[in-house]
């Protein structure tokens, strides 16, 4: 088979449909989680977040942003959440918008861990080890540095572990297909998984088995509580975001696949993949499921909108293609990608994170033909 013929096959499978636990995805493409700070100080999403998320939901999949499944997982200000009845009401208006406009989704489930800040939260960050975060914490009045969380106890990871499973039904009952756990990007599963943040001496930290402990069970309880077939979880192997520093990569990955291979789950979500990196080659070979691949892109983008890397990461035996600021910036990326149309640049960082409709809504798509 010549490169061509490669190419030609693989690009024609991005918008070919495919299954996903309950959901039949019209084309490959998924809308990765974004952050974007538009909910109400109290984690409340707002209209505008309904009209943002149903301009995309031409998206195999959208994987709606980080939301926390407790107050003390609270990262940033004007984050989503979603263990209260007003969150199920707020996303309810969200997702009843998206399955209008004909979309699908997953929300993601994000405890912060130590990034976090008493200043958003109101109370002190918990994590598996008394050790902060070695950077400031964007706060409503400005950058704070870290502050040291509380260490965890056996009753905390009990109740965190529930909080998680609460949080998916509350998804649920917001009209959501399932939930993505977030294990990625330095929050508070990540920091169990790393040595760096995990120093605890018992059952949950030391060796390969007892840091994967804690995200494990997350994951089953999430999957008792709602059904695994509506169950993701995500993972950023060797991401060093949020001072994170695992040492043994290559270890703690194909066990924490091991440990949940034969629970049949949705999807395993790799953020950042590359897939010329042996990590990535191991999990996909030991991944016996669905497995969503978030390429690395450049800033800025580059014209294509990650078309080649989303066909060089389905060729090297993706199942999706989760892509972030092209969707951030393009409402109708699909169609974009699919002709070959020019993309919009993301026209501002600042905007990615703070802000009204300006920067999130008013992200123009093509006119229909
Ligand atoms: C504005 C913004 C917000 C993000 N928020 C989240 C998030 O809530 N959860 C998460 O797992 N990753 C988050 N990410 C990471 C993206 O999901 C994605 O992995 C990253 O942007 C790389 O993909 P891309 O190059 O297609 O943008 C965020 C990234 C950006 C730019």
């Amino acid at each position: 088979m010549t490169d061509t013929t490669t190419r030609t096959t693989a690009a024609s499978r991005l918008f070919t449909p495919a299954r996903l636990g309950p959901l039949h995805l019209p084309n490959r493409l998924v809308m990765a989680p974004l952050t974007r700070n538009r909910a109400t100080a109290d984690g409340v999403p707002t209209p505008m977040m309904a009209t943002y998320y149903a301009q995309r939901a031409s998206a195999g999949l959208i994987i709606a942003e980080a939301s926390t499944p407790n107050a003390v997982g609270q990262t940033y200000p004007n984050i989503t959440a979603i263990h209260n009845a007003a969150h199920v009401a707020g996303w309810r208006q969200v997702t009843d918008a998206v399955h209008a406009a004909g979309g699908r989704m997953f929300l993601q489930l994000q405890h912060g861990g130590r990034v976090g800040h008493p200043d958003n939260s109101g109370l002190v960050p918990l994590a598996p080890s008394p050790i902060p975060l070695p950077e400031t914490i964007h706060t409503p009045s400005g950058r704070r540095p870290a502050v040291v969380p509380r260490e965890m106890t056996s009753d905390d990871i009990r109740t965190t572990v529930a909080d998680f499973a609460a949080a998916a039904r509350n998804a649920l009952a917001a009209g959501f297909a399932g939930v993505e756990v977030h294990s990625a990007n330095g929050h508070l599963l990540h920091q169990f998984l790393a040595k760096n943040t995990n120093h605890r001496t018992d059952a949950y930290g030391g060796t390969v088995a007892g840091r994967i402990r804690f995200v494990a069970e997350v994951v089953r309880a999430v999957a008792d509580a709602i059904g695994p077939d509506r169950v993701g979880l995500r993972i950023s192997p060797g991401n060093t975001v949020n001072g994170i520093q695992e040492d043994d990569t290559d270890d703690i990955y194909p066990a924490l696949i091991a440990a949940l291979a034969d629970s049949g789950l949705a999807y395993l979500h790799v953020a950042f993949a590359d897939p010329d990196q042996p990590v990535y080659q191991e999990i996909r070979k030991h991944w016996p499921g669905t497995l969503i691949a978030n390429p690395v892109l450049p800033d800025p983008l580059p014209a294509d909108g990650g078309r080649h890397e989303s066909e060089r990461l389905l060729s090297a035996g993706a199942d999706l293609i989760a892509l972030g600021r092209p969707f951030l910036a393009n409402p109708d990326l699909v169609a974009r990608l699919r002709t070959h149309a020019p993309l919009n640049p993301v026209r501002s960082k600042y905007l990615m994170y703070v802000g009204g409709e300006t920067g999130y809504t008013d992200y123009p798509s093509l006119p229909a033909r």
